[in-house]
């Protein structure tokens, strides 16, 4: 099973093994002269020394979750974040996976996880699908080994997802109520590792959980989560995450 890329491969190439595995890690995908300016700015909203437009997402004293929409972030100082989510590789992915134009980006989050206390049976700790299908980009800024809290997932399961999802709305089942859990795929779960400068690619039907860190590490992330209405199926107004 190899879902790693390289960076200088086709567009095509990578979205196939989006499609085939649910997930692909193109390393090097930030070069190390960008890292830098990424990692100052990530710290400077993990900070809260910006606010406009920037909000607190689910935090906990284990994580700073910073969100912030397309449009705010480009209105921010933050350039080397801004020339990330724009860089038009993004939107390209996004085409080919949806092979749609409607899709956006729903959210940006700035993410810094430290040691997570034993509370693993619970959503995101527990593996799920997403109820609203999303495409998801994960930047990594820092090393992110086994011990970092990486996503934990199930390769080549996410048409089921898929099925059960579209089942439920066709069904008229509104998103709220969907039974997302798959923690009983819990053993065949593996890590999705990097090294800093790693791009990740995540359909979230595939089964997927965040993972746990441990004492005296982090993990740094960036996340734009795209989404395409179309491919969903679903109404969005009926809907929360
Ligand atoms: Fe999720």
């Amino acid at each position: 099973m190899n879902f790693v890329a390289n960076k200088s491969d086709s567009t095509f190439n990578i979205i196939t093994l989006v499609k085939k595995y649910g997930v692909c890690v193109v390393p090097d995908f930030i070069s190390a002269q960008n890292l830098l300016p990424l990692n100052n700015e990530f710290d400077q909203i993990i900070d809260r020394e910006y606010g406009e437009g920037f909000y607190e997402h689910g935090c906990r004293d284990y994580m700073d979750a910073i969100a912030v929409s397309d449009n705010h972030l480009l209105r921010s100082p933050f350039s080397a974040e801004i020339e990330l989510v724009t860089t038009p590789a993004i939107r390209k992915f996004a085409k080919k996976f949806y092979n749609k134009d409607t899709f956006y980006i729903q959210h940006i989050f700035n993410v810094k996880s430290t040691e997570t206390p034993k509370k693993s049976s619970e959503l995101p700790y527990s593996l799920h699908f997403d109820k609203i299908h999303m495409l998801k980009f994960f930047f990594l800024l820092s090393d992110t080994d086994e011990d970092c809290g990486p996503t934990w997932v199930v390769p080549g399961q996410q048409k089921k997802s898929f099925q059960l999802r579209k089942k439920w709305h066709n069904e008229g089942g509104s998103v709220q109520s969907i039974n997302n859990d798959l923690h009983y795929l819990d053993n065949e779960a593996i890590p999705i590792i990097g090294t800093a400068g790693s791009l990740i690619i995540l359909d979230t039907d595939i089964p997927h959980k965040a993972g746990i860190v441990a004492k005296h590490r982090y993990r740094k992330v960036i996340r734009v989560s795209m989404t395409c209405p179309a491919y969903a199926s679903i109404d969005l107004r009926r809907n929360s995450e």
